[in-house]
C-alpha cells in the first residue's frame, strides 16, 4: 500500500477527500491544502488521471522523525532513491514547508535533503557526479513536529492544467476551483447550469467532463509517466476502464455567456478541445459516441431569462481589483440583483475576491466558503432558492 499526498486549495480538502473516497481510496489525514490518502499501485497513475479538484498528487517516500541535521540527512538517505528517479533525473527539492520544528531553516533542509539524494545515488550506482540531463523530477519535504515527509511529485504540470484550454484570455478560473463549485453546490446533471460570465467557458466545461464522467486528465501526460516505477501497460488498461465509465446516455442542459464575443468563441474552442480529449478516449475503447458540447451565446448577463423554472447560476463575475476598478465592479455587482428576479427559483453560486460583493449584491446569505486558489483569497456566496 503506498501513501499518496495530495494538494488542493485551501478550504477545499473536504471536497478533495470525498473524491478520493469516490475512487475508492481510503483518506490519512488532511492539513490546509492537503488530503493523505492510501492508494494500491494503480492510485499513482488513476489519482492523477481522475482527481478533478486536486492541484498535485505526491507519492510520499519517507516519513520520519529528525530534530537535528544528521537524522533529516540519515532518513533522507535511506530512501531507494535508485528505483523512483532515473539516472539522468534532474533532482529539485523544490518546495520546503517547516512548523513546529527544531529544523526551521527552510534553505538548509533543502540543501540536506539534496545531498542525501545525491550522495545515495551515486553510491548506489557508483558514480560520483549524476549528469542530470533528463527529465526534472520535483521533490516536496514538510517539517512539523519534527515529523518528515519526503515527497515525490507525480503529476509535473500542476492538474488544473488540463490540456483542454488552449487560450484562457483575461483571469479564467483554474479547472480545479471550478471542479470545487460544482461540488459545493452539490450540483448533480440533471440540473440546468447557466455561467452568465462564462469567459473561457472554464466552468461550463468542468460541469460537462462531470456530468458526463469523463476524467479530467485525459488529455495530458504526468511526471509519474517518466519515473521508472511507471507501469505503461497498466495506465493503458486503467485509461481504458476510465473511458469506458464516461456517460453518453445522458442529456445535459449547459450553457454559457459572455458580453464579450472573443470569450464566447475562447469558451467554444476549449469545450471543442475537451470533447475532442473525450471522444479520444472513447474511441480507443471502440466506442464512436458524440459528446454534447455546452452552447455558449454572447449576452449581457442583463438581457437573459430563466430557460427553465430552476437551474443553477455559478459564475465568477469580474473581481475588480483584476478586470477594471472597484467602483466599475460595484456597479456590476448591483446590477447582478437582476440575475436574482430573473431567474427567480434557480440557485446561485458566485465566486469573487471583492469583499463588497454580498453588500453590494443585496442579497444576504449564510453559506459563504472561503477558498484559497493560488495566491487569491476568494469567497464563494451560495444561495439556495430552488425546489
Ligand atoms: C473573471 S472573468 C470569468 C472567467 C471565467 N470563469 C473563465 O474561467 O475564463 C469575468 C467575465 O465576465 C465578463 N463580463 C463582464 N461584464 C459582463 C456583462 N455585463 N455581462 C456578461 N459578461 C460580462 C467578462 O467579459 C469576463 O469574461
Amino acid at each position: 500500500m503506498n501513501t499518496l499526498v495530495a494538494l488542493c486549495a485551501i478550504g477545499a480538502e473536504k471536497i478533495l477527500g470525498n473524491e478520493i473516497k469516490h475512487l475508492g481510496y481510503k483518506p490519512a489525514g488532511n492539513a490546509p491544502g492537503r488530503v493523505a490518502f492510501y492508494g494500491d499501485d494503480d492510485a499513482l497513475f488513476r489519482s492523477n488521471l481522475c482527481l478533478r479538484t486536486a492541484d498535485r498528487v505526491y507519492l510520499q517516500l519517507a516519513k520520519y522523525e529528525a530534530f537535528n541535521f544528521d537524522e533529516l540527512y540519515d532518513g533522507a538517505y535511506s530512501v531507494n532513491w535508485q528505483d523512483f528517479l532515473k539516472k539522468d533525473s534532474r533532482i529539485i527539492v523544490d518546495k520546503i514547508r517547516t512548523s513546529r520544528s527544531k529544523l526551521n531553516s527552510e534553505h538548509s533542509i533543502q540543501g540536506i535533503i539534496h545531498k542525501a539524494i545525491y550522495s545515495k545515488l551515486g553510491d548506489v550506482w557508483h558514480i560520483s557526479n549524476l549528469p542530470e540531463t533528463g527529465e526534472e523530477n520535483n521533490v516536496r519535504v514538510y517539517v512539523e513536529d519534527n515529523n518528515v515527509s519526503v515527497l515525490l511529485d507525480l503529476s509535473g504540470l500542476p492538474l488544473h492544467k488540463r490540456g483542454y484550454r488552449t487560450d484562457g484570455g483575461i483571469a479564467p478560473l483554474r479547472e480545479t476551483t471550478a471542479a470545487v463549485l460544482l461540488q459545493e453546490m452539490m450540483w448533480r446533471r440533471k440540473t440546468p447550469l447557466h455561467d452568465p460570465f462564462c469567459g473561457s467557458g472554464t466552468i461550463a466545461i468542468e460541469a460537462a467532463l462531470y456530468a458526463y464522467n469523463v476524467a479530467p486528465g485525459f488529455g495530458r501526460r504526468f511526471a509519474l509517466e517518466n519515473l521508472p516505477i511507471f507501469n505503461a501497460a497498466r495506465a493503458e488498461e486503467i485509461k481504458a476502464r476510465e473511458a469506458g465509465q464516461i456517460r453518453t446516455d445522458v442529456e445535459v442542459r449547459i450553457t454559457g455567456s459572455d458580453i464579450d464575443d472573443k470569450a464566447v468563441s475562447r469558451a467554444k474552442q476549449n469545450a471543442e478541445h475537451a470533447c475532442v480529449m473525450a471522444g479520444r478516449a472513447l474511441k480507443s475503447i471502440g466506442i464512436n459516441s458524440h459528446i454534447q458540447r455546452p452552447d455558449f451565446i454572447q449576452s449581457d448577463f442583463s438581457d437573459l431569462s430563466a430557460p427553465y423554472e430552476n437551474g443553477l447560476i455559478l459564475c465568477n463575475p469580474p473581481y475588480g481589483e483584476r478586470l477594471g476598478d472597484d467602483e466599475e465592479a460595484r456597479s456590476l455587482y448591483k446590477k447582478m440583483r437582476s440575475l436574482w428576479t430573473d431567474f427567480e427559483n434557480w440557485d446561485l453560486g458566485i465566486i469573487t475576491s471583492n469583499p463588497n460583493f454580498m453588500e453590494t449584491f443585496g442579497h444576504k446569505t449564510g453559506s459563504i466558503k472561503k477558498i484559497k486558489a493560488g495566491n487569491l483569497d476568494t469567497s464563494f456566496y451560495i444561495y439556495r432558492r430552488g425546489k
